[in-house]
């Protein structure tokens, strides 16, 4: 090794990619002595299967019960994919004139050793790693193993000199002598290589700016080469930008390089999550970008977000097409930027599934999913995805209408439930009502069993819409010219257990124009998105 490491500087020398090792000499011997220690922590490793430490069995206490596998809790250890560790293309690569391979050629461009010694592109103590790992994956208790420091932040386990060649900060212990090394990455424009690391905003942020971050996932980095990586989770622990404007986001938040599609974000979701898919780092390397966009003028912006690396085939992976997962019987599901105030805006453009795992109620497989809105406190509006139409009660004849129905007409507009993609008036004319923006339940019912799929309005409940029966002459009925001021658990049998969220790109109103919009829509107006809590029964 070190005989290796020479002949990587010398040679590092003669082609001039170094600018000198003297400025290196400590970093140098720290970096060879947390070196050994984290080839040391291997020697233990083969013992421990990934599969089977009391660690996973923590994680994950339930085993499935037998015939109960659904599309989420089909995932098991035995699906996952096999890493291919030995992809050999260095006749492709120039950089392996350098005779320590493809895999050290990348492990020498990571920015984690940018990072951590600097000026960059000199010291890279850890290029050879890979000859000294044993390329098996059952082998992978790794040096690199998830765990959380006393406060709750997430962080990886390992010798505290190699936390410190990290840049991390020990906080807690881990076993075998090792400490839960919490690494955080401030600012912008830098990369993250480490599973559990924190992307925090810098001191200052100005504005118009941008901020970004990439996420490097590729097998071949050391840190990253005991399993191969599928999903990134994000954690906002905090986030907070300047807020929408009618519905627009001014401040963005995009992601990247990943295969999902994540809706652009802006505003206060701190406690929000979001599950990326890539493609096996184990076959094709992924740069994830996280990038914010400000915009000008003055607005608070900080954010402090968690991101984790997920192991291809792990069964705590969100299943496909899940950009939100839930893995608790109970908890608290909301929109991006949802909040208890009486200002905050849903956004446009949003448009995902949010997950449940199915979860055991008394030993058993939960049956129903139920959705009630959340208490508030502080003026906000637990649900208010449209505004129904202002003009629908104008429309509406007074032939056959009782005064009581009249009133209740007249404030549809601002406090009545919806559900259904369109409402044909008495004139004929069809209005969007859960067209544009809506959360779709499938199988949505209430106590009483009834059901509806899109809710929308003001209330979440799945009564009816007025409509106007055959041969009352276009008077609107229905029961009590339908929608509803109350909002109500909301229960669905329909398992994988799933809602969609989809909002529109404006909260003005919409003219019939081909080939987007086939119905008009009137001006939405003070929308807030939803915050439910969930049961699962
Ligand atoms: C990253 O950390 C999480 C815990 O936050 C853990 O579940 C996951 O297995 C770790 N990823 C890898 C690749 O070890």
């Amino acid at each position: 090794m070190a005989f290796k490491i020479a002949i990587f500087f010398t040679l590092a020398a003669f082609m001039n990619v170094g600018q000198g090792c003297e400025t290196n000499q400590v970093d140098q011997l720290t970096a060879r002595q947390g070196l050994d220690e984290l080839l040391k922590e291997e020697s233990y490793s083969s013992a421990n299967n990934l599969w089977t430490t009391p660690y996973y069995y923590n994680y994950q206490p339930r085993t499935p019960l037998p015939g109960f596998a659904n599309a989420y809790e089909g995932r098991t250890p035995l699906n996952r994919q096999q890493p291919n560790y030995f992809i050999k293309d260095e006749d492709s690569l120039p950089e392996s004139r350098l005779f320590l391979g493809n895999i050290a050629t990348n492990l020498i461009g990571s920015s984690l050793f940018n990072n951590r010694f600097s000026p960059a592109n000199q010291f890279r103590p850890f290029a050879n790693l890979l000859n000294r790992i044993p390329p098996n994956s059952a082998n992978s208790r790794s040096a690199f193993d998830a765990c959380t420091s006393p406060a709750g932040e997430a962080g990886i386990c390992t010798m505290s000199s190699v936390c410190s060649l990290f840049a991390g900060r020990p906080s807690g212990s881990c076993s075998l002598s090792r400490v839960c090394c919490v690494n955080v990455v401030n600012g912008c424009g830098k990369t993250v290589t480490l599973n559990n690391t924190y992307w925090q905003s810098p001191a200052t942020v100005s504005s118009p700016s941008n901020c970004a971050l990439t996420i490097k996932l590729d097998a071949k980095l050391a840190e990253q080469s005991f399993k191969p990586i599928c999903q990134i989770r994000l954690d906002m622990v905090s986030f907070t930008t300047a807020p929408p404007v009618a519905g627009t986001c001014a401040d963005t938040f995009q992601v990247g390089g990943a295969t999902t599609m994540a809706p652009t974000i802006c505003g206060v979701n701190s406690g929000q999550h979001m599950y990326l898919n890539v493609p096996s780092s184990g076959v094709t390397p992924s740069d994830v970008q996280l990038m914010f966009n400000f915009a000008a003028g003055a607005a608070t912006r900080s954010w402090n977000i968690k991101i984790a690396m997920l192991p291809c085939g792990a069964d705590y992976l969100a299943p496909p097409g899940c950009l939100q997962y839930f893995t608790s019987a109970t908890g608290r599901v909301s929109s991006f930027n949802w909040q208890d105030s009486a200002t905050a805006q849903q956004l446009n453009n949003q448009n995902y599934n949010i997950c449940f795992r199915t979860e055991l109620v008394s030993s058993q497989p939960a049956t129903l999913a139920c959705l009630s809105v959340c208490q508030v406190a502080n003026g906000g509006d637990a649900f208010y995805i449209t505004t129904p139409a202002p003009d629908v009660a104008d429309r509406r004849p007074t032939v056959g209408v009782t005064p009581a129905a009249a009133a209740r007409a007249a404030a549809f507009a601002a406090t009545l439930s919806a559900v259904e993609t369109s409402f044909l008036d008495s004139a004929g004319t069809r209005t969007a009502v859960c067209l544009y923006d809506f959360l779709f339940i499938a199988g949505g019912r209430d106590a009483n069993g009834i059901e509806a799929d899109r809710y929308c309005g003001n209330a979440l409940n799945p009564a009816p819409l007025p409509f106007a029966a055959a041969g009352s002459g276009g008077a609107l009925t229905g029961p009590a010219l339908g929608g509803s001021a109350t909002s109500i658990q909301v229960c669905t049998p329909v398992k994988p257990f799933k809602i969609t969220y989809k909002t529109d790109g404006t909260e003005a109103a919409v003219a019939v124009s081909a080939p987007t919009a086939s119905v008009i829509a009137t001006a939405d107006t003070g929308n807030t998105g939803f915050c439910l809590d969930f049961q699962q029964r």
